[in-house]
C-alpha cells in the first residue's frame, strides 16, 4: 500500500522539478487516475497546467458536468465539445481495434490543438501501473498510454501515478480531498462507451448504453463492484405492449478485481437483477432483453470490445 503522507509531497516535488518554469497540459478523462494526476500537477505548477477535458460524446451520464464541478477551482480548465467530430469519425467503423484507433487519433487531434494553444512543453498523464503492463504486453491498444507522446512534440512526459495500482490511486485521491464521487468512481475505459456498444457506434446505441450503465452503477452500488457496466450487444425479438419488436439486447456485467488484469463475475441476487432488467427495459422502449454476464476474466475481458 502507498504511504500517502510521503507520496503526495514527493510527487508534487518531482513534478515541480521536472517541469520547472515551463507549461504543461493534461487530458482529464473523468476517471480517478487523471484526476489525481491533475490535482498533483496543479498543486505543483498552478495555472501553468492546462487541464483539457475532451467531451467525446462517449462519456458516462453526467460526467461532463461532474468534471466542471470538480475542477472548477482550476482557472485554466478547458472543456472541448467534440461529440459531433467523434461520431463522424466513427461512422461506419465496426472493427473493435479500428474503433480504438479512430478514437485515439481523433483524441490526439483535439488534444494537440489545445496543447499548442496552451503553449505546453510537458504532458502530464494519469497512467497507472496496470496500464503499462497491459500495453507493454500488447493485449489492447490503451489510448491513454500510446499515441499522444509520439504525435505531439513534448519536451517531456510526467506520469506521477505510474507506479500505483488503482486502489492506491483512490487512497491518494481521498488524501487530496477529491470528491468522493471521483475517488470512488469505477474505472472507465479511455474509448468510453464505444467499447460498450458492439459494432458501429451510433447515437442511439450510445444513449441506450449510457442510461443502462447509469442504472447498473446505481443498482449495484451495495455490491461494491470493482467495475459494473452495461453494454449493447446486439438485437433480438421482444414483445412491447401488443407488438413484437426487434430491440436491443443489453448485457449487464459486474466484477470484482484488484487491478483489472483478472476479474471475477459477481453473484447478484435475483431481485436486484430483476430490478435492473425492469428499469432498463422500462426506461427505453427499444430494449428487448437484458442478460447477466457470468464469465470471469479470463476467459472474457471486462469490457465487450
Ligand atoms: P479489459 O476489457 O481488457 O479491461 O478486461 C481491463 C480494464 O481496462 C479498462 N480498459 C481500458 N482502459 N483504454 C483504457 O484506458 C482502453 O482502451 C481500455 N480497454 C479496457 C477496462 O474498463 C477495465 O477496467
Amino acid at each position: 500500500m502507498v504511504d500517502t503522507e510521503t507520496f503526495v509531497p514527493d510527487a508534487i516535488a518531482e513534478i515541480e522539478d521536472e517541469i520547472g518554469d515551463e507549461n504543461a497540459v493534461i487530458a482529464l478523462s473523468g476517471g480517478v487516475d487523471s484526476s489525481v494526476a491533475a490535482a498533483l500537477a496543479y498543486e505543483a505548477i498552478g495555472d501553468r497546467l492546462t487541464p483539457v477535458y475532451v467531451d467525446t460524446g462517449l462519456m458516462r451520464k453526467g460526467e461532463t458536468a461532474q468534471i466542471r464541478e470538480t475542477f472548477d477551482y482550476m482557472e485554466s480548465l478547458r472543456v472541448v465539445d467534440a461529440k459531433d467530430r467523434f461520431l463522424e469519425a466513427l461512422s461506419g467503423v465496426t472493427d473493435p481495434e479500428e474503433k480504438r484507433e479512430v478514437i485515439g487519433e481523433q483524441f490526439i487531434r483535439e488534444f494537440e490543438r489545445e496543447a499548442k494553444d496552451a503553449d505546453a512543453d510537458y504532458l502530464v498523464q494519469g497512467t497507472i501501473y496496470p496500464d503499462r503492463i497491459e500495453s507493454e504486453g500488447g493485449i489492447k491498444s490503451h489510448h491513454n498510454v500510446g499515441g499522444l507522446p509520439e504525435v505531439v512534440d513534448f519536451e517531456g512526459i510526467v506520469e506521477p501515478v505510474r507506479d500505483l495500482y488503482k486502489d492506491e490511486v483512490r487512497e491518494v485521491a481521498r488524501h487530496l480531498g477529491l470528491e468522493e464521487v471521483v475517488a470512488e468512481r469505477m474505472p472507465f475505459p479511455g474509448p468510453g462507451l464505444a467499447v460498450r456498444v458492439i459494432g458501429e457506434v451510433t447515437e442511439e446505441k450510445l444513449e441506450v448504453a449510457r442510461e443502462a450503465c447509469h442504472v447498473v452503477e446505481e443498482e449495484l452500488e451495495e455490491y461494491d463492484p470493482w467495475q459494473a457496466l452495461a453494454a449493447v450487444i446486439g438485437k433480438a425479438t421482444g414483445v412491447k405492449g401488443d407488438n413484437r419488436v426487434h430491440g436491443w439486447v443489453v448485457a449487464v456485467r459486474s466484477v470484482d478485481s484488484r487491478d483489472g488484469m483478472t476479474a471475477r463475475a459477481q453473484e447478484i441476487d435475483w431481485e436486484t437483477l430483476q430490478r435492473i432488467q425492469s428499469r432498463i427495459t422500462g426506461e427505453n422502449e427499444n430494449v428487448a432483453r437484458v442478460v447477466y454476464d457470468v464469465t470471469h476474466k479470463p476467459p472474457a475481458t471486462i469490457e465487450y470490445e
